[in-house]
């Protein structure tokens, strides 16, 4: 139990892994197991100094000291999971190792099968595309709106949804990214009744929105809206570590939770980290408690703080909800007149020790998170403002690559028949009008540029300018 006081009582949240880690800690074994490290003295001294001793101690995996495992749940990690579903209002929730995009490729590998057609956003992370290449479904690519100022991908609607379940009786899944990166929200309440009508589950990948069901002032999430599933990454903004995420699958789902568990299986190591799982479970009773709910006050009391402060700036400009999309609150996209967003973000980053989240061509990303401090943004503030005033400029070289991939693929061949095509990889200047035989999806965002079975054409240039090489179909 984790005790928080408030107004004199203390309320107990139960946070199991992280209890049994203590007591595993409290009673130390002779370890003849791994990992090899045993307690941190078999690494680099630097390292166990850099970390701490303690840490090392607590790296540990399932099968020792009453940990519980994770394939199949058992004690305490079981017992998290069950607290997490019924934090985040699921069936059943699954621990993900490998981030959300475990849980993405467990779903393509779990509920799609060679040939199927597949509904889902241009603008999906890489996952779910590596998942479809895995188990062969075919996309049928939704077009989101396109915001051209901000240089970003906007909501997908409802109807053009609708649209894609008319012109094609046989798609057999309706998968959507929602909020987008930058903080785009979707009506997903529309687009899941729509998949209720056409009798099709609804998965969202809700990667950059596990927050939204603790403050009622951010967007409702997809399993209150009727989605099937949904993935998580506590890691990104819940406040667990790097890696960590959730699947969750709604109460009235339609989908095969076993068929789910039994490719996570599959998928995950079989050597779970403890430490991953903890902060897993750390997270979710944070979230949970008077202090995380505190703490996402402040996030968003931050958030507009920031906003409202930018208001009065003459050249730096904040992305707001308008008619048709909503947007998350602590997603600050900004961009200045006349800088690229990543020659603004060189800018935070050399003259003012700031990194933020992402940049793109015409603007960047700031996350106002459960951590930052009110003097955290008003330092941001100060050097937004100081920025606002004076005259930097772009630099050539950053403005004649692009980041952000916005184009409407030509797709010459299925995903995964290009995929395990024979190829060779020629100079790119060589490559316009031959067939993508690889993934180009450089993170964040991960965003397709190309992908296997797409022609490349002369619009896809200022994205690969990294690249001496591109692999084409033979
Ligand atoms: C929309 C979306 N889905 C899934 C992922 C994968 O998440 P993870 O990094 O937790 O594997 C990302 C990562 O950026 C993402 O942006």
């Amino acid at each position: 139990m984790t005790n928080v006081t408030k107004n004199d009582k203390t309320i107990k949240i139960k946070a199991p892994i992280v209890e049994a880690l203590k007591k595993a800690y409290e009673n130390p074994t002779y370890q003849f197991h791994i990992p090899g490290h045993t307690k941190g003295n078999g690494t680099l001294p630097e390292f166990k100094k850099l970390i701490g001793a303690k840490a090392l101690t607590v790296d540990t995996t399932d099968e020792f000291d009453n940990l519980g495992t994770l394939h199949p749940a058992t004690g305490p990690i079981k017992e998290a999971q069950e607290l997490a579903a019924k934090a985040f209002g699921a069936k059943k929730t699954f621990f993900l190792l490998n981030g959300s995009t475990a849980g993405n490729l467990a779903i393509a590998m779990s509920l799609t099968q060679k040939g199927q057609k597949i509904i889902t956003n241009r603008n999906c992370h890489r996952s779910v595309l590596t998942g479809m290449i895995i188990s062969g479904a075919e996309p049928l690519w939704l077009i989101p709106n396109r915001f051209v100022e901000w240089g970003i991908w906007g909501n997908v609607t409802p109807e053009s949804v609708e649209q894609m379940l008319k012109m094609h009786d046989d798609a057999s899944m309706v998968w959507i990214t929602n909020p987008t990166y930058e903080g785009v929200v979707s009506d997903i309440k529309s687009i899941s009744i729509i998949c209720k009508k056409y009798k099709v589950p609804l998965i969202v990948d809700e990667a950059h929105a596990c927050l939204w069901n603790f403050n009622s002032h951010l967007p409702t999430p997809a399993l209150q809206l009727g989605a099937d599933a949904v993935v998580h990454s506590l890691h990104k903004t819940g406040g667990s570590m790097s890696q960590s995420s959730m699947l969750h699958i709604a109460e009235n789902s339609m989908i095969d939770v076993d068929a789910v568990e039994k490719a996570l299986k599959l998928l995950h190591t079989t050597s779970p980290s403890l430490m991953l799982l903890g902060s897993l479970d750390a997270a979710r009773a944070n979230l949970e408690s008077p202090r995380g709910k505190k703490q996402l006050e402040r996030a968003i009391a931050n958030a507009k703080f920031l906003r409202r402060e930018i208001d009065k700036m003459e050249h730096i400009h904040h992305l707001k909800p308008d008619f048709g999309y909503k947007t998350d609150i602590t997603k600050v996209f900004i961009r200045a007149d006349g800088l690229s967003g990543k020659r603004l973000e060189s800018i935070l980053e050399i003259d003012f020790n700031i990194e933020v989240e992402s940049a793109s061509d015409a603007g960047l990303l700031i996350l106002s998170n459960l951590g930052n401090t009110r003097a955290d943004m008003q330092y941001l503030v100060k050097c937004l403002q100081t920025i606002d005033k004076s005259h930097y400029s772009d630099i050539c070289h950053l403005e004649n690559k692009k980041h952000m991939p916005m184009l409407t693929p030509i797709i010459k061949m299925s995903l995964r028949d290009a995929f395990y095509s024979p190829k060779e990889t020629i100079p790119k200047s060589q490559a316009i009008g031959r067939i993508s035989g690889e993934v180009i999806a450089e993170c964040p965002p991960g965003i397709a540029v190309l992908l296997p079975g797409e022609l490349i054409t002369k619009e896809h240039m200022p994205y690969l300018v990294d690249y001496d090489f591109i692999e084409v179909i033979k």
